[in-house]
């Protein structure tokens, strides 16, 4: 399997921030997010990834470089306008060709990595497996309609009258039959390919699209309280470390790491 991240797009929704970063550079817990989704797909054995990147490209490549820290080997897709996330997956066949794929948006976290997911799709044998959450406000969302014996029947775009509470999370399994889809869909009326567009389109082809529903926590984001709310969990769940030196005066109080070299003298850390 091939690894396709999206890291361009215009981040309007994470202004001032975005002004003068990209938005998957943006650091959750002193990290870029970028890194946790690259860091999932090669933990899920993954290494072959393609970036989807936009204006914010140089900035993008500087940060992720060849891929080796990550160990993986990574291929920079450039796209010419954010013309929309099937559109991003059309531009990236030449790189992807015939193999199976993970498309992970490079603004999403999701708790718990994707290895089981990966390994899930790889086992049903599925065209497309599709993440889902349940959402207080699905309006803001791709949101799934599911029929009593748990198919999908039908995705919609940020639908006004969402029809379910169960949004689209930013992680997607695909093999090579998407491409015929994003090739027959017509721009969105906010002039986007839509991937709910093309997996509606793989369903009403008879294709077999798999819903998996996240129990864990995923945050997309791409808004500043998500954002925040982000930084709030992976900080709540960092280990705390002792790998510096703290002095007899000092103290250490809480989650507190304490990295390698680190020299503490005096004071109180909480
Ligand atoms: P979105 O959050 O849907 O779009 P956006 O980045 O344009 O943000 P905003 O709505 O705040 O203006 O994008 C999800 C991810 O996919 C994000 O990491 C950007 C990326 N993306 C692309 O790489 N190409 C695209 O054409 C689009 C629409 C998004």
């Amino acid at each position: 399997m091939k690894g396709l991240v999206l890291a361009g797009g215009k981040g309007t929704r994470l202004r001032p921030l975005t002004y003068t970063s990209a938005k998957q550079l943006v650091p959750v817990a002193n990290k870029p997010v970028l890194f946790y989704a690259l860091e999932a797909i090669v933990a899920a054995g993954i290494t072959e990834i393609g970036i989807i990147v936009g204006d914010t490209r140089e900035e993008i490549k500087a940060a992720v470089g060849d891929g080796s820290r990550f160990g993986a080997e990574i291929t920079y897709i450039p796209q010419e306008a954010p013309l929309g996330l099937a559109h991003a997956v059309l531009i990236a066949e030449p790189f992807l060709g015939d193999s199976p794929f993970v498309m992970y948006l490079g603004d999403n976290l999701i708790a718990g990595g994707i290895t089981s997911l990966v390994d899930e799709y790889r086992e049903l044998g599925v065209n497309c497996e599709i993440l889902l959450a349940e959402v207080p406000n699905p309006q803001q969302f791709g949101v799934a309609e599911l029929a009593a014996d748990g198919r999908v029947v039908r995705l919609v775009e940020k639908p006004r009258e969402p029809r379910s509470n169960l949004a689209l999370v930013g992680v997607y399994m695909f093999d090579a039959r998407i491409f015929e889809s994003v090739k027959r869909i017509k721009p969105s009326p906010r002039g986007e390919l839509e991937i709910t567009d093309a997996i509606q389109d793989l369903i009403d082809r008879g294709l077999s699209v798999h819903p998996h529903t996240v129990r864990g926590w995923w945050k997309d984001t791409g808004k500043l309280e998500d954002m925040l709310e982000a930084n709030r969990i992976v900080l709540e769940k960092l280990e705390p470390a002792r790998e510096g030196e703290a002095s007899a005066d000092s103290r250490i109080e809480g989650r507190v790491t304490l990295g390698k070299g680190a020299r503490l003298s005096g004071s109180v850390v909480r």
